[in-house]
């Protein structure tokens, strides 16, 4: 903590990202498991950094990465990055050309894409290395279960096509204690994988566990989990506590752009929704919606280890809080993350902007320094 007194940082606001506690949680989870561990590193980590977080992974013994777009992927490849990649979605003919001379891994999950795969995989004198997604239960891409071994067949006739994984992903075991689905979601699961094999195709990895199923739920472990946000410090169960063996990884501060004391009756912000009742020390944050602090009535922020409220409108790029007393401009504010005995967790802002945890880390603008630290 740095209160009362000028931020440590030469930004207005910055996130401070712990990449040992990156390490730590991919660690804990690889020991917890026993199998091999994708990280999953979509949505530039979750808004923390696809590179340098997935580059913590690995060294911590992760074996593949996984993303949601081809971008992704070879952003990943540009810094260097040569561990396999799976992108989960999906991929355009450039993309899947481009993807083909990376070596980047590609879901399989339609016959039109089995052979835009496979048609430029043989024109480039290549195989593309495949994963098979199943939908299990998410409506989303993939195939049926009872489909499974046949589309295998069909995809692996095409010619230049290796299936290395099959995939499945749980649609809501992070938010169900005992969810009712899991168990059939995993029935399906090895109906698909014994299709698969039934054909003579055996791919090399079985994966289904996101966070919450690699946390919670062994049987779904296969040979692979397949993790994201509890390696980025975010809960994973929406109905249970962060575990106590893992670490909290994003903070996210700002410094105070200004402190007055304001007369009785002051309007605030746009709308003047908030009037100061008596004269009032009001404090300008350099933090707004358009950096992804949302424009809610009841935000709070950490000043000297207390919480103090926002007030009025929070604007684009700054928002106001109300102090107890004057604080030196420069002063820490932590948005997220722990001050003194106080903390505000991501959980906290995702029930108070009614959204996911990850929509909340993931949408923080690129405007804002990422600063890496070590402990
Ligand atoms: C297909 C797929 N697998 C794995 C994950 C990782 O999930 P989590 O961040 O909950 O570990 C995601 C993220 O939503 C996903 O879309």
């Amino acid at each position: 903590m740095n209160t009362p007194g000028t931020a440590v940082q030469p930004y207005p606001t910055w996130l401070e990202i712990n990449l040992s506690a990156v390490a730590h949680n991919t660690r804990r989870l690889l020991e917890r498991t026993g199998v091999d561990l994708m990280a999953v590193v979509k949505a530039n980590a979750y808004g923390m950094g696809a590179v340098p977080i997935g580059r913590e992974m690995l060294a911590a013994g992760a074996k593949a990465l996984a993303v949601a777009r081809y971008c992704e992927a070879a952003a990943l490849r540009q810094e260097g990055v040569d561990a396999p990649i799976l992108v989960f979605g999906m991929t355009t003919l450039p993309e899947v050309e481009a993807a083909i001379g990376q070596e980047v891994r590609m879901t399989l999950h339609s016959r039109e894409n089995a052979e835009r795969i496979s048609q430029r995989a043989k024109a480039l004198g290549k195989t593309a290395k495949v994963h098979l997604k199943i939908d299990t239960g998410m409506g989303r891409l993939g195939v049926l279960a009872e489909e499974a071994g046949e589309f295998a067949a069909f995809a692996v006739g095409l010619g230049g096509i290796e299936i290395e994984g099959i995939y499945t992903h749980f649609a809501m075991i992070d938010d169900e204690p005992d969810d009712p689905m899991a168990p059939v979601q995993m029935e399906r699961f090895r109906q698909a994988v014994e299709g698969v094999r039934g054909v003579g195709v055996n791919p090399r990895w079985l994966h289904t566990a996101n966070s919450a199923a690699a946390m919670g739920y062994p049987p779904s472990w296969m040979n692979m989990t397949r993790a994201g946000s509890v390696l980025v410090g975010i809960r994973p169960f929406y109905f249970e506590p962060f575990p106590a063996e893992m670490r909290r990884v994003l903070s996210w501060k700002a410094q105070l752009a200004s402190c007055r004391l304001l007369p009785d009756g002051w309007g605030l912000s746009y709308g003047q929704v908030y009037r100061t009742q008596g004269a009032e020390w009001i404090g300008v944050l350099p933090v707004g919606y358009a950096d992804g602090f949302r424009r809610v009535y009841d935000n709070e922020v950490l000043m000297n280890g207390r919480r103090v409220p926002v007030v009025g409108r929070v604007c684009a790029d700054a928002c106001m809080v109300k102090l107890d007393q004057t604080y030196p401009e420069g002063t820490e504010v932590v948005l997220l993350g722990q001050q003194g005995q106080e903390a505000i967790q991501i959980e906290d802002l995702s029930a108070r902007w009614k959204t996911s945890q990850a929509d909340v880390t993931a949408v923080i603008n690129a405007r804002i320094p990422r600063v890496y630290v070590r402990d």
